[in-house]
């Protein structure tokens, strides 16, 4: 697609307003801030035809826009990537000087300040050729860093690359200052269900958001062009309006096309219901694995949904749907994504792969594992606080535990195992997370025991436990034993309907007892005490057996030493299988 070159194009001819528009296809590469061969492509066409030449290039090396000005100005362009005015536009100013002179101009300099480019950059040029350069930076309350010009061939690349981060950083603080907690009001637009709703404002309470509006309108089959009726559109935009909302966030996935119609006709930003819950995966990951695979989940959602420039500019705003774990690793292009995507993936490989080695010493260990999984907010965390006096973070917010986090406690009979805590459940969970998430949720699929944890205060409990299970199919979490059990029993709840569940509070501790026990008595089948004889001769095999359990009691006898032990199944038969069936007593 050819783009267009902007401003004084009169008695151009057209090879050289196309050699001009090829700069569209021009990409600087990464950590370069102005290519030599660039600032000589522009020299020789400021030259030939004695007019400034502007150039805004994206932090990902793209080329956005090209215009041509007079021989003393060009048009400066309001050029923005970012829908946050306070915040730097994400986009370079690049302009030349035809009279050789490099040094950047007031107006230039009030052009960086009303439009917060991410640097304003002067290259002055004679006779064809680059001469001096010189760029400035926003700096503090609004003050202009500007760096001496310097030759054309001598342009500090990671020096400038560096002061824009530290613009970025220096404005994005300031804007904070001037607005701290200012909560992005939403209105919220459903098609399924009221409980999907409600649940979705929790979502949207937990990104962060106020919500001022929740709308429903039931819907089989969504419209393909704007998800819900054009009449309804119109309708929800003076919604929108009269509640002066920010964003407006539907409750189901919806396409890239959607997002983009949507937003012309509603005026505010639109997320859908994945992007809200990768955002807040995104404000929530903590541990190295769990920050990397957040952002290749978003990646990968991104990546599906960029269908032209238009869209990843609309996409781009402060607050929901824009938050990374990274900086602004969101504002990429497709090339960008498909690279960082495939880092991101060689990283995750090599966390899994040391996962795996733990997993492996574990199982070496013959530590069973009891994984705690349930619908987000069930209370998983609370209790497993509860059974080994941690703390783990607690809150009332939808998925407050991501990463996985593991204790090692012992039953009342000393039987040591790890209680794991996993990532919440929710319905409609992305896919994308899902997989990203597989390595952590792998932990409740490995696991030795399952305890499912249902929130006994949630009108919606059967409806969570339902979509618990079919998370756990999907996982082929499907061979353990599961105990049920319902908690927040304090405030008062009827006799639930699962088969055998503990009634427990994770809150004041009732129950845990009997769970504990339970939890005892599902080890014990894969985890028994095991009495051996050991000859005198084979002292050494005691050595080797103690420690790979809780020993109960250990004596001599004239057949030698009998050990009795807890221990796993699995460890059992391997010494049977090299010492015989021999040294354990009938
Ligand atoms: P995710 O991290 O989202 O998966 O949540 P979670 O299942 O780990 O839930 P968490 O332990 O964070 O608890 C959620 C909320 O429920 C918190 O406000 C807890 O204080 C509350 N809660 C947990 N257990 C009980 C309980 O037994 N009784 C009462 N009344 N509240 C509880």
């Amino acid at each position: 697609m050819k783009q267009e070159v902007h401003g004084n194009l009169t008695g151009i001819r057209d090879s050289v307003i196309d050699a001009l528009s090829s700069l569209y296809n021009y990409e600087v590469e990464d950590g370069d801030f102005l290519p030599r061969e660039l600032m000589q492509f522009l020299a020789r066409f400021t030259g030939a035809l004695n007019r400034e030449i502007a150039v805004y290039i994206t932090r990902d090396g793209e080329v956005v826009d090209v215009s041509v000005g007079t021989d003393r100005d060009v048009e400066l362009r309001d050029y923005r990537l970012r829908r946050n005015a306070q915040r730097l536009s994400c986009v370079r100013c690049v302009h030349t000087h035809p009279n050789g002179d490099g040094r950047l101009s007031d107006v230039d300099l009030s052009a960086l300040r009303s439009f917060r480019y991410d640097a304003m950059v002067a290259v002055g040029c004679l006779k064809g050729e680059p001469t001096f350069v010189q760029a400035a930076f926003l700096g503090e309350t609004q003050n202009i860093l500007m760096d001496e010009p310097v030759r054309g061939y001598k342009v500090p690349d990671a020096e400038w690359n560096a002061q824009v981060e530290e613009s970025d950083r220096i404005v994005g603080w300031e804007d904070e200052q001037k607005h701290p907690n200012v909560k992005e009001r939403a209105v919220l637009m459903g098609i399924e269900s009221e409980e999907s709703l409600q649940e979705l404002a929790r979502l949207a309470d937990t990104a962060g958001a106020q919500v001022v509006g929740m709308f429903l309108q039931k819907r089989d089959k969504p419209d393909t062009a704007l998800f819900i009726g054009k009449g309804r559109a119109d309708e929800l935009s003076r919604q929108c309006q009269a509640l002066e909302a920010d964003v407006c966030i539907f409750d189901e996935e919806l396409t890239g096309i959607q997002v983009r119609n949507l937003e012309d006709m509603l005026r505010v930003k639109v997320v859908d219901r994945t992007t809200l819950i990768l955002d807040i995966f995104a404000q929530r990951a903590s541990s190295a694995e769990g920050k990397l695979q957040v952002e290749l989940a978003q990646l990968q959602y991104q990546s599906t949904r960029l269908i032209g420039q238009g869209l990843v500019l609309s996409s781009l705003a402060g607050g929901i749907g824009t938050r990374g774990p990274g900086e602004s690793k969101l504002e990429m292009n497709r090339r960008r994504i498909r690279e960082r995507m495939t880092e991101l993936r060689r990283r995750l490989d090599t966390l899994e792969k040391q996962r795996e080695l733990r997993r492996k010493s574990r199982e070496k260990n013959e530590i069973p594992v009891v994984a705690l999984v349930g619908y987000t907010n069930a209370g998983k965390s609370t209790l497993l606080n509860h059974m080994t006096g941690s703390d783990v973070y607690v809150q009332d917010q939808l998925f407050a535990t991501l990463d996985a986090v593991s204790r090692r406690i012992e039953t009342a009979e000393h039987t040591p195992f790890l209680l794991v805590d996993t990532v919440g459940f929710i319905r409609k969970l992305p896919h994308a997370l899902v997989s990203a998430f597989r390595s952590t949720l792998d932990e409740a699929a490995l696991a030795d025991v399952l305890l499912i944890v249902n929130d006994g205060a949630s009108g919606e409990m059967y409806k969570q436990h339902d979509t618990v299970m079919q998370v756990l199919d999907e996982l082929g979490a499907t061979e353990q034993p599961r105990i049920e059990v319902i908690n927040k029993c304090d405030l008062g709840i009827a006799e639930p309907a699962f088969p055998g569940a503990v009634m427990v509070s994770a809150k004041t501790g009732e129950g845990i007892d009997v769970l504990q026990s339970r939890i005892a008595a599902e080890l014990q089948k894969t985890f028994a005490p095991v009495t051996f004889v050991l000859p005198f001769s084979q002292y050494g095999l005691v050595g080797q057996i103690r420690p790979l359990g809780r020993v109960i009691s250990e004596s001599y006898t004239d057949e030698g030493t009998e050990l009795t032990i807890v221990i796993g199944n699995a460890d059992r038969d391997r010494l049977v299988a090299k010492y015989g069936q021999q040294i354990i007593k009938s």
